[in-house]
């Protein structure tokens, strides 16, 4: 059976960073984010029933080509098939082909919709529809938590979870609730060098990370609000902290790691500029070099024209707030 889905990246606004348990992801504090619109994962699984032989997993080029991805994203991916079939107690090989409408592994969270894209196309060929919470689970068990939200649209939660059972994300609203705009500059589209996973790991390592757990309560309420009252003034200031934390820890980890680049301290000055030309504009990064802008819908056309001409910007991707997975309408293999 096969089947082909499409899943949404997610920027988040309270970050996941550390984990009681890396291999299952299970949080040590709740997430909060908005799925994203134009930056997706396409993802095709063919389960071929009864065939015993190995797991096969392409990446997919925009004009159909295949090629093979590098062992470790290939050896990721067929663990994690092989945990669902597992799961479904069924025999059987999986051809899997997948593509990513943006650069992978570039802070824009691509395992997040690559691998909440991988659980449900797998599941569907193993001719079964997960629920919400299951496909969350399932999703978080491939290792990348941030796949547990971009199993939803809109704005999401996903919480701590007090077992295994609980740690599923949940939406918080709806992406027809708020227009929010996320301009991504990017100024490294490679591959980073160093993994989330390590940097999850290395986490609580830094003398700070006691003390972003302590401010991570007052945050998330912040955030909850500020969606439910549609605030961007009070949302900005929150995912800027956010974003800036996120480094700070990674920087004062042991040893450190350094995912930002000179252009990324040029992208951050001028977002403060823009806020004081009067653009509510607000940065936020995850585990890369790249600064996502949010902002609303009337001022992103400003805000990427201001991005594009910021030395050391490559590319600018002009996203927003997108629905949830959904099914395609043509295979990719
Ligand atoms: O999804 P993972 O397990 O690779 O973790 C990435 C977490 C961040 O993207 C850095 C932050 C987040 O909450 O998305």
């Amino acid at each position: 059976m096969k089947a082909s889905v499409e899943a949404p990246s997610n920027i988040a606004f309270v970050k996941y960073w550390g984990a009681r348990d890396l291999e299952r992801a299970i949080p040590n504090h709740p997430s909060i984010s908005m799925s994203l619109s134009v930056c997706r994962s396409l993802c095709t699984a063919d389960f071929r029933d009864g065939d015993g032989g190995a797991d096969d997993v392409w990446l997919i080029e925009e004009d159909g080509t295949r090629r093979r991805p590098d062992a470790k994203f290939s050896e990721r991916a067929c663990r994690h098939l092989d945990q669902l079939r597992r799961l479904t107690e069924r025999r059987g090989r999986f051809v899997v082909g997948t593509r990513n409408t943006f650069p992978s592994a570039a802070g824009i969270a691509s395992s997040a919709s690559g691998f909440a894209a991988l659980t449900l196309a797998a599941m569907r060929a193993l001719g079964r529809e997960p629920d919400g919470p299951e496909l969350s689970s399932l999703a978080r068990l491939s290792g990348s938590g941030s796949a547990a939200r971009s199993v939803l649209g809109g704005y999401v939660e996903w919480p701590r979870g007090a077992t295994d059972d609980e740690c599923f994300a949940f939406p918080l609203a709806a992406a027809s609730h708020w227009d929010l705009r996320d301009v991504i500059a990017v100024v490294e589209a490679e591959a980073k060098k160093v993994p989330s996973r390590d940097g999850h790991r290395l986490a609580s390592s830094s003398p700070h990370y006691a003390r972003r757990r302590e401010l991570v309560p007052g945050r998330l309420e912040t955030v909850r609000a500020a969606i439910h009252d549609r605030d961007l003034d009070a949302l900005g200031p929150v995912i800027e902290e956010e974003g800036i934390e996120l480094h700070l820890i990674a920087m004062s980890s042991r040893p450190p790691v350094y995912y930002w680049r000179p252009e990324t301290l040029a992208v951050l000055a001028r977002v403060r500029e823009l806020r004081e030309e009067g653009v509510s504009a607000w940065s936020t990064m995850d585990a890369g070099a790249n600064v996502h802008v949010i902002c609303a819908a009337a001022e992103e056309p400003a805000v990427a024209t201001a991005l594009a001409s910021t030395a050391g910007v490559e590319r600018v991707i002009r996203d927003g707030v997108g629905d949830g997975p959904r099914a395609l309408a043509s295979h990719l293999l």
